[in-house]
This record gives C-alpha cells, sequence and structure tokens, in this order.
C-alpha cells in the first residue's frame, strides 16, 4: 500500500482518488517526503521525553508558529499539544473547568453544545457530542452529564426548525438566544449559572456534513457567552488548520479587529495532515494566566503529550502548508482556486435528481441525498443510500466519507467531502463525474 498526492493505492494496487482526505485529514497530500525526514530526524535525536521532566525544542518553537498562525487573540496564549482530537477535546472540557475553579466560579461545571454535533469518541467528548447514533449505547455510561449538559439547537438552514426563507438571516439570532436560555436554566434553579463553557464546530463536520453558519449567528453566541461568564471553545478538529480557506474556520467570523472571539480552539486532523497521532489546543491569554495566577498548573496530562515525533511531523506540516499557500489554495471564494474549481463542480451535483443540498466552504463540502427533492424527504434509514453511493465510487476509485443521521439522527443521508489541498482541476473533473455516476448507480440499486 502506498500514498502520493491525492491517490492512495491498497495492497493490490488498485489506485483511489482521496476525495474525503482520509477523513477530512489530509491536506498537504500523501506521501510528502519532508515530513517523513523530519519525523526520522527528531527521532535519532530524542524520540521521547516525558513533559514532568523536559520540554522539548521542538515543542517550544511549535508552539510558539501555532499561536502565531491562531492569529491575534491568541497572542500570549499557550499551546497544549495531545495524540488527536477527542484526547484534545476532553483537554479542553477540563481547561475551562479549572479556569472558572481558578477564578472563584467552582459551581461552574457544564459544557453546553449542541444537537447533531460531533466532539470526539471518549465519553466526555461523546457527552458534549450531539451525533445519536455514535452516542446511543453509551447514554448510560454518561448518565450525569448528558442529563445536566444542555444540547442546543443549530441552524441548519437547508431544514431550518423555524421553515424560514431568507437563508436563516434572522432565525440565527433566535438559535444564539436558545444558548443564552440554556445557560441561565444551567443549574436547574435559577441563580448562578452552572455553566463553564460552550463548544461548537464552526463549520459542522460529518454529522450534519459541512454545513456553514448563518451570518451573525456565530458573533452572537460569542456576545453571550461573554456576557454569561461562559468560555467558548471552538472545535476546529475537522476544520482547523486551512480546510475551509482560513488558518481557522473562526477567521471567518472573528477577524483580527473582533472584540470577541473563542477562548480555546482545539485542533487535530489536518494538524499533521495524517502523518502522525496529533492534536492541540489553543489557550487564550486570559485562560493561561488565570492558571497561573491561581494554582499555576493544569491539573491534567496523557503520558504522550507533546509526543516529539509528532510534533516534528506536525511542525514539517505546518511549514508546508505556509510555503505552498495551501490556505490560499483551499478558499473557495477566491477565483481560479482549487477550492473554487471544487466547489462549482459540486454545484453541478444538484442536477441529479437525488441531491437535495450541496453546501460548505474551502474544501469541506457535503452533497445531502433525499427521495424526494419538493418534500426533502429523505431515503429510508435502512436503505443505507449514502453507503450506497460511496460503494459504488469505491469501485470506480474513489474514496468518499458517507454519513446517516442529517435530517432526526437517524435518516437523512450525506457525503462529507475534503480533498488535500494540492487536488488538481483535472482530478476534481474526474472525481465528480465518477460521483455524479455513483450516484446515480445508488439510485438504479433501489429498484
Ligand atoms: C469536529 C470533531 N471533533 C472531534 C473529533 C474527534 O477526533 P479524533 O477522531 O481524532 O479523536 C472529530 C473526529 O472526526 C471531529 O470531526
Amino acid at each position: 500500500m502506498r500514498g502520493e498526492g491525492v491517490y492512495i493505492w491498497d495492497a493490490e494496487g488498485q489506485r483511489y482518488v482521496d476525495l474525503a482526505g482520509s477523513a477530512a485529514v489530509n491536506l498537504i497530500g500523501h506521501g510528502v517526503a519532508e515530513i517523513s525526514a523530519a519525523m526520522a530526524e527528531q527521532a535519532a535525536k530524542v524520540e521521547f521525553v516525558h513533559t514532568s521532566q523536559f520540554t522539548t525544542p521542538v515543542a517550544e518553537a511549535y508552539a510558539e508558529e501555532l499561536l502565531a498562525f491562531a492569529g491575534e487573540h491568541f497572542r500570549g496564549g499557550a499551546v497544549y499539544f495531545t495524540c488527536g482530537g477527542s484526547e484534545s477535546i476532553e483537554t479542553a472540557l477540563k481547561l475551562a473547568r479549572q479556569y472558572q475553579v481558578e477564578i472563584g466560579h467552582p459551581e461552574r461545571y457544564q459544557t453546553l453544545s449542541r444537537q447533531q454535533s460531533y466532539h470526539g469518541s471518549t465519553l466526555g467528548a461523546l457527552s458534549v457530542s450531539g451525533n445519536r447514533r455514535r452516542r446511543e449505547i453509551y447514554l448510560p455510561m454518561l448518565r450525569g452529564m448528558v442529563k445536566e449538559f444542555a444540547h442546543v439547537g443549530m441552524p441548519y438552514c437547508y431544514r431550518c426548525a423555524f421553515d424560514c426563507t431568507d437563508g436563516c438571516r434572522n432565525c440565527g439570532q433566535q438559535y444564539a438566544a436558545e444558548l443564552e436560555q440554556a445557560i441561565e436554566t444551567s443549574n436547574g434553579e435559577g441563580s448562578n449559572s452552572a455553566a463553564a463553557a460552550f463548544i461548537f464546530e464552526p463549520v459542522s463536520g460529518a454529522t450534519l456534513g459541512a454545513v456553514v453558519p448563518p451570518s451573525g449567528y456565530l458573533q452572537s453566541v460569542a456576545e453571550i457567552c461573554r456576557r454569561h461568564g461562559v468560555l467558548l471553545i471552538a472545535d476546529e478538529v475537522m476544520t482547523g488548520v486551512g480546510r475551509t480557506g482560513r488558518n481557522f474556520a473562526v477567521d471567518y467570523w472573528f477577524g483580527k479587529d473582533s472584540d470577541v472571539a473563542p477562548d480555546i480552539l482545539v485542533a487535530a486532523k489536518g494538524l499533521s495532515s495524517g502523518y502522525a497521532p496529533l492534536g492541540a489546543v489553543i489557550a487564550s491569554r486570559k485562560v493561561v494566566d488565570a492558571i497561573a495566577a491561581g494554582s499555576g498548573a493544569f491539573l491534567h496530562g496523557f503520558t504522550y503529550n507533546a509526543h516529539p515525533v509528532s510534533l516534528a511531523a506536525g511542525r514539517a506540516v505546518l511549514r508546508r502548508v505556509q510555503e505552498n499557500n495551501l490556505v490560499g489554495a483551499a478558499d473557495s471564494g477566491r477565483a481560479g482556486t482549487v477550492a473554487a474549481v471544487f466547489k462549482e463542480a459540486l454545484v453541478r451535483l444538484r442536477e441529479e435528481e437525488a441531491v437535495g443540498d450541496v453546501r460548505g466552504i474551502g474544501l469541506l463540502w457535503g452533497v445531502e441525498f433525499v427521495a424526494d427533492r419538493a418534500s426533502k424527504s429523505p431515503f429510508p434509514a435502512e436503505q443505507n443510500f449514502s453507503g450506497r453511493v460511496a460503494a459504488a465510487a469505491l469501485k470506480r476509485g474513489l474514496l468518499v466519507y458517507p454519513m446517516q443521521g442529517s435530517v432526526d439522527g437517524v435518516s437523512g443521508d450525506h457525503l462529507l467531502l475534503a480533498p488535500p489541498a494540492v487536488i488538481t482541476p483535472e482530478q476534481i473533473a474526474w472525481s465528480v463525474d465518477e460521483l455524479a455516476a455513483s450516484i446515480r448507480e445508488a439510485q438504479l440499486s433501489l429498484g
């Protein structure tokens, strides 16, 4: 098996175009030799030291580079490195809790989140996730957290709960108001709020398939959180490090002049483009200072925090992203980029009878399927329509990420598409033609 650019060859030599970026992981392309060289070089110097005993030059340098990449709002902050998304989410939830304790709010312990979200598979991350299929059988294990931690609605314009016709321009505010109410009632007694943090995916990931929020919504969410002393955690595991055409997706809504912004950013996946297991929690100065001025130490840790070989991979990936302007390549709003070509090609899929919606931003797109376009009624879940499309695409040498549950957690089929930013216009044209043929084939297979 091997990989190069957008291609993966399996053990039998069959070639695939990786239109899913594995699972929205790979931005720089497969088989980039300079990344494995950087990892080998680090391993030859020192493969591992424990963070209780040493920091490493690679950790120090990379943390500084990431803070600069995260932008003005994170100046003076700090980075906590882990081995992936779920570990980073656990870290962020605990960091927010400790922040509240340090500033004199021990009553704040809940992390509020959104329905139809996904934040990871460990129990803490699952308790704030809304993905019904992925958490259903674990609910008894999550007990108190699931009962107490509210999940509020999220704007999903194709199936707007308010039945609006203006692209959720106004109802974004209604969804934000739902959060404010959840914060105010979080302890059930009407006195001090028990909410420590609110976590959200700036652009919905796998669960809904690249749903972009309406304008104004995230700014209102940030203002509400600020007003109520609730930390705002942006889960950029899927969207971070260029995937959406910005360094972090939140940059679309919280530019450097914005007076509100997330307090904590979580990154994984694209951070190392999959070359090594790696995640990062990027905390703003406010959070770091509170802990420094309080107990002085974050009560948390994994053995493999800040693993030097993973950090060497991440650092080399960041250099590659910047030197090749892959964030710019992933900007679907700028004419002539591969992301703009990708967007244009995908939008044509709306001509397919089974396609209800095509949405997304940058190089993160969702294609939602419907049995009937007028009523938007989904295919019966047991038909597994998205799985059928993915299977047909696989036979044609195309890898996509099929999901179900976008309508109500069970029914509703969609694909997530997130190719490496090194994909060419020719590869895009071929892939989207094959995808269209796969959709038709899936429809025929229903009989
Ligand atoms: C938005 C988001 N958060 C968290 C996670 C969990 O990351 P990991 O699978 O690396 O633990 C994922 C994984 O898909 C994700 O998409």
